[in-house]
């Protein structure tokens, strides 16, 4: 696959550019992989120097230990190319700055509704054809509308340069969900209907929308990330083993495992709207929006049928923790312990998906004494401690769309089943419930798990980490 010789960075004045994107490209400017002209394209007013105080200020803010060489390197390569979006002249100028330039990366750090603005003001200069392109997300607003992104890109650019950004797939924690259920292959003969009784995804934030408010009253919970991020989660815990390493096979899987997931229903949907969420900028004042959602379904497939699972995600709860919990069927009474002994809960395997990740295998041993009765005991894998400092999402998907490796990216097909698991709860759903910040959210959510043994609740920091 041809590397990418020059990265085009539209949008570069927004939040994501401060917040995601600088960070990454210093990093990979330090770890010698942006070797290229990088020219950013936004509609404030401003030259290259405007543009490079802001790569300067957000590597400043959000990076440790900043080496002003490697910074000073990346600076020496920004290029700064303003206006309006709709206007040729913006794009002859970029033409003119990637006239070395064969296979150039485009990054649409943008609003969707500005795509098809964009992509056609490639396609007119020219500079379109020889590249590749990164989307970010939200992909639509619903079904139809990702099928008419789909379109609008597909005019210029073929399925195989076109790289949708999901920055779970990113993550080291996600990615290693997956060798982690099928390096281990004591797991495979449990990873069933046979014997899990549930599957369960938190993902709480204590933080709400903060400066986010406008772009928030346009997704909600349900299209901010469980469309996203949370069904990447349960593709990979519920997959076949992909049959070989390229990007193909594993998009395979995905689809195919989408495929089965049954479309959820709006009786299995609670949505719920923090106190206060109402005065944050930019948030209407009788907003429904949720911030907080919590969903049930099942997967139609050999491996799955008749498990349920449910995932909840939501903004100012009382932690920050993303989790993926496979709740194992209970053993049988034990004969054999005094009457009065407490019964072994199920085992179960939790996934730490967020800042501290790792594993813990839920057990039970016996309790210290004379007689003999189960306590529980956890079995910890902390991955900071043994395996130290790990590279970010952002940088790994930017290095990877810049070799053209698709692996990490989300597939047209994939995509479109993700949101018809959502197409009709994102229309058609109960009115939001409010609840109080530093909760696990509204009660309401609790009748989804109340046959699976309730909701279990998120940890953060593990108990092994001070
Ligand atoms: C983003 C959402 O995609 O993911 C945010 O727009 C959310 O609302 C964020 O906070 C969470 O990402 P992470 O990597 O912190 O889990």
């Amino acid at each position: 696959m041809t590397r990418s010789d020059a990265l085009v960075l539209f949008g570069a004045t927004g939040d994501l550019a401060h917040k995601k994107i600088f960070p990454a490209l210093y990093e990979m400017a330090a770890d010698g992989e942006l070797e290229v002209p990088v020219i950013g394209v936004a509609s404030s007013v401003g030259d290259d120097a405007y543009l490079r105080s802001k790569v300067w200020s957000s590597v400043n803010e959000l990076v440790d230990d900043v080496d002003d060489r490697v910074l000073d390197r990346l600076l020496s390569r920004i290029r700064y190319v303003s206006g309006d979006y709709r206007d040729a002249r913006v794009f002859e100028d970029l033409g003119k700055l990637l006239t070395d330039c064969s296979h150039p990366l485009f990054y649409l750090a943008i609003p969707p509704d500005l795509f098809d603005d964009v992509v056609t003001g490639l396609s007119r200069c020219g500079v379109a054809a020889r590249g590749r392109v990164v989307v970010e997300k939200p992909f639509g607003r619903d079904r139809a509308s990702a099928t008419e992104l789909n379109e609008v890109i597909h005019r210029t650019f073929d399925e195989r340069d076109i790289f949708r950004i999901d920055h779970y797939l990113g993550k080291e924690s996600v990615e290693s969900l997956l060798l982690f259920r099928f390096a281990n292959s004591m797991l495979e003969p449990v990873w069933n209907r046979q014997f899990v009784a549930s599957v369960q995804i938190t993902m709480a934030e204590e933080f709400g929308v903060g400066t986010r408010g406008r772009f928030y009253e346009t997704v909600g919970a349900m299209r901010d990330v469980v469309q996203n991020h949370l069904l990447q989660v349960v593709a990979i815990l519920g997959m076949e083993p992909p049959v070989a390493a390229d990007a193909g096979a594993l998009r395979d899987e995905k689809a195919k495992i989408l495929r089965q997931v049954r479309t959820i229903e709006p009786s299995d949907v609670v949505r719920g709207q923090y106190d206060g969420y109402l005065d944050e900028t930019g948030v209407a004042a009788d907003s429904d929006v949720e911030t907080y959602v919590a969903v049930r379904f099942e997967i139609d497939s050999w491996r799955w049928a008749g498990v349920p699972w449910i995932i909840r995600a939501g903004k100012r709860l009382g932690v920050t923790a993303t989790e993926a919990v496979v709740t194992f069927q209970r053993p049988p009474r034990l004969l054999f312990t005094p009457e009065d002994a407490p019964e072994p809960g199920p085992n179960f395997l939790r996934f730490r998906l967020g800042a501290h990740d790792g594993v813990q295998m839920h057990l039970h041993v016996k309790k210290p004494g004379d007689a003999l009765v189960p306590m529980p005991a956890d079995l910890e894998v902390s991955y900071p401690e043994v395996l130290g400092r790990r590279e970010e999402a952002y940088q790994r998907l930017l290095e990877d769309a810049m070799r053209g490796e698709a692996r990490r990216f989300g597939r047209e097909d994939a995509l479109d089943q993700q949101w018809r698991i959502v197409e009709r709860v994102v229309e058609d759903h109960p009115p939001v419930e409010r609840y109080e910040a530093g909760t696990l959210g509204p009660a309401s959510a609790d009748r989804l798990a109340a046959d699976v043994g309730g909701w279990i609740a998120p940890e953060d920091p593990p108990p092994s980490v001070p």
